[in-house]
């Protein structure tokens, strides 16, 4: 999820093209903020900076060190995937002596072996990227092709994974190239001059005017005209279209806020997350685990240890991982976790949880466990973090940066990564076959489309969210891999909406809660699939009954095709069939959408929302 920016304008040299990337680069920040860096084609030939952390420290270099005037140029915002956020794996990257410049949004899922191949033939490489790769890879068939559009185009048939690619060439300094898969490439239309961007922000301050571009295209801009081919070299006619937001929305892909674009990421942010996990045999591979595997067969109890939403991606984690390992996991809040004396040993693997990577009583709880001998790996969306820094071995979701306070699309991918820990345990332990490794990795390939169904029926959640704007207190029930989903419902309307909501797990509802219920209470069930664990289905809606009968509005999230619960739902919320450990995937998005949606009918900033902070950075 990095901000890519892309200009070729008067073939007289000067400061525009620079101009246009850091106009380009302020508006793309949001999008990923651990290093900047341009690139400018001069007659001189081609120069560039890059620096890392916030924008800021590469406007600092730029007026520090004037680059000079140029005719065409690259910019980039990033946000780390491989290879930590330093000045070495900011963008641009450089190939061909310093000749060509490369910029990256994606993941190269075989970039290991291409790198080892362009090894073999006395590459050296400065950085810890898949992009360099990517950089030299297109030095070697622009030395072929000595065109660059066709460079590019043999280039992105070796690649597999998502990219957004963008290239400049000293040879030709009135052009940009651009090539896309799985990742966002738009081109803007200007006079005299033309733009790319990896979404319509980097370049709304210049034009209006813009083109889509398809799956796997390769597009040549220069200051008069755009070329678009397919990737058998054949001209494509792009769709033209003229951009109806403002600037400020146009920052949210169109989106009127932060929330509302992240809950529409999250099929994206699930499939980033699954990207380059399987070697070509189809065995997983998570090459960021620096944990030996001798000791990883050797844990005998898993301590998941997280705050808030975190914790619930972890309480899922516990009925997957238990089930396909047999390891017991416990789940413990990280502020708890350290002054509960907690038995740690050698054996005890700790996984702490994090979109921030800086949450403090998750650090406390990190250094605790260490000091105790136990081994740490952290599961954590934001590259170069103290979190990751301070474990032993890092998972690192892939979900973008996540700017709105409520964290959604981060918590699919927590679940996500925890999938693929415990898979990853359950093969090397021997508790499952490679056949039934590939047949859970293949369903868990499929639950981005899943997911953007249950996104695309989101008008259905939004009506009812805002009938009931009024509301004082929601309760939500689950059971198994619901009881969590049922805990973060009620969590992100507690936090978008401001009202009281509780989530429990529904066989305690005769313990005691049951008393909550009065005439038109509104209580969320999330259903399990009828097709997963025997009684639980009818269980849940036996629950459902109970309330009903002490007239509760009952809100159930049910499968496509189970009619069980219609007679006792007044709102049915439906996902799609999916196998019963994966369900909290698709079954969240309805609530997610829910509180948001409530909260926008209540005139809320659903954002920002009054005394939260996007990382707890203090115990
Ligand atoms: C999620 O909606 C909340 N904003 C909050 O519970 C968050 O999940 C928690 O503070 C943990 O943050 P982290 O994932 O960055 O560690």
């Amino acid at each position: 999820m990095c901000g890519i920016v892309g200009y070729v304008g008067s073939a007289t040299p000067g400061q525009r093209p620079l101009e246009v990337l850091v106009e380009g680069l302020r508006r793309l920040e949001y999008r990923g903020y651990d290093s900047a860096g341009v690139a400018v084609v001069t007659p001189e030939g081609l120069v560039s900076a890059k620096k890392a952390g916030k924008l800021s420290n590469l406007l600092e270099e730029l007026d520090a060190r004037h680059l000079p005037a140029g005719t065409a140029g690259i910019g980039h915002t990033r946000w780390a995937t491989h290879g930590g956020p330093t000045d070495a794996n900011a963008h641009p990257h450089l190939a061909d002596g310093g000749r060509l410049a490369l910029i990256h949004n994606g993941i190269i899922e075989n970039f290991h072996s291409l790198k080892r191949e362009l090894a073999e033939t006395g590459v050296t490489f400065h950085s810890e990227t898949d992009t360099e790769v990517v950089a030299h890879l297109l030095a070697r068939a622009y030395d072929d092709a000595e065109n660059l559009t066709e460079a590019m185009r043999a280039t992105v048939t070796r690649l597999e994974g998502a990219f957004t690619l963008l290239a400049i060439h000293a040879d030709q300094p009135g052009e940009v190239v651009g090539a896309r898969r799985n990742s966002p490439l738009v081109i803007g239309l200007g006079v005299g001059e033309n733009f790319l961007g990896s979404d319509v922000s980097a370049f709304i301050a210049q034009t209006r005017e813009a083109m889509e571009m398809g799956q796997d295209q390769i597009v040549t801009i220069t200051a008069s005209e755009v070329h678009v081919i397919d990737a058998d070299g054949h001209a494509v006619e792009p769709k033209r279209y003229t951009v109806d937001w403002d600037a400020a929305v146009a920052v949210k892909g169109g989106f009127s806020t932060f929330m509302d674009k992240e809950i529409h990421d999250q099929p994206q942010a699930v499939a980033d997350t699954l990207l380059g996990r399987a070697g070509e045999d189809g065995r997983l591979e998570l090459d960021e685990m620096r944990i030996s595997e001798a000791v990883l067969r050797s844990v005998d109890k898993i301590i998941v240890i997280a705050c808030g939403t975190a914790a619930y991606a972890g309480h899922v984690a516990k009925y997957a991982i238990e089930h396909w390992c047999r390891i017991p996991v416990e789940v413990e809040l990280a502020h708890e976790f350290r002054y509960r004396d907690p038995v740690l040993t050698e054996k005890t693997l700790v996984v702490a949880i994090s979109q921030s990577g800086e949450t403090m009583d998750t650090i406390m709880a990190v250094r605790h466990a260490r000091e105790q001998g136990a081994k740490v790996l952290a599961i954590v969306n934001t590259h170069g973090s103290t979190i990751p820094r301070e474990s032993d071995a890092v998972l690192y979701t892939h979900a973008g940066p996540e700017v709105a306070v409520a964290s959604t699309k981060a918590f699919l991918a927590q679940i996500t990564a925890c999938y693929l820990l415990g898979l990853y345990l359950a093969q090397l332990r021997g508790n499952k076959f490679p056949d039934e490794i590939r047949e859970d990795l293949a369903q868990l390939h499929a639950m981005p489309e899943k997911i953007q169904r249950v996104v695309d029926n989101e008008e259905q959640v939004r009506a009812v969210a805002r009938s009931m704007k009024d509301e004082r207190t929601v309760l939500f029930l689950g059971r198994h891999v619901g009881f969590p989903v049922a805990l973060e419902g009620a969590l992100k309307l507690k936090e978008l909406a401001y009202i009281h909501a509780e989530g429990f797990a529904a066989g305690e509802l005769k313990h005691g809660p049951i008393a909550l219920i009065e005439e038109g209470q509104p209580v969320f069930v999330i259903v399990p699939s009828p097709r997963g664990r025997d009684a639980l289905h009818a269980k849940v809606i036996s629950n459902i009954q109970e309330v009903r009968a002490r007239g509760a509005r009952t809100l159930v999230i049910a499968e496509d095709g189970d009619d069980a619960v219609v007679p006792f739902a007044d709102e049915i919320f439906r996902i799609p069939q999916t196998p019963t450990l994966l369900a909290p995937l698709v079954s969240v998005v309805p609530l997610q959408i829910f509180a948001s949606a409530l909260a926008t009918a209540k005139g809320l900033d659903v954002d920002q929302p009054r005394n939260l902070a996007k990382s707890v950075t203090v115990e």
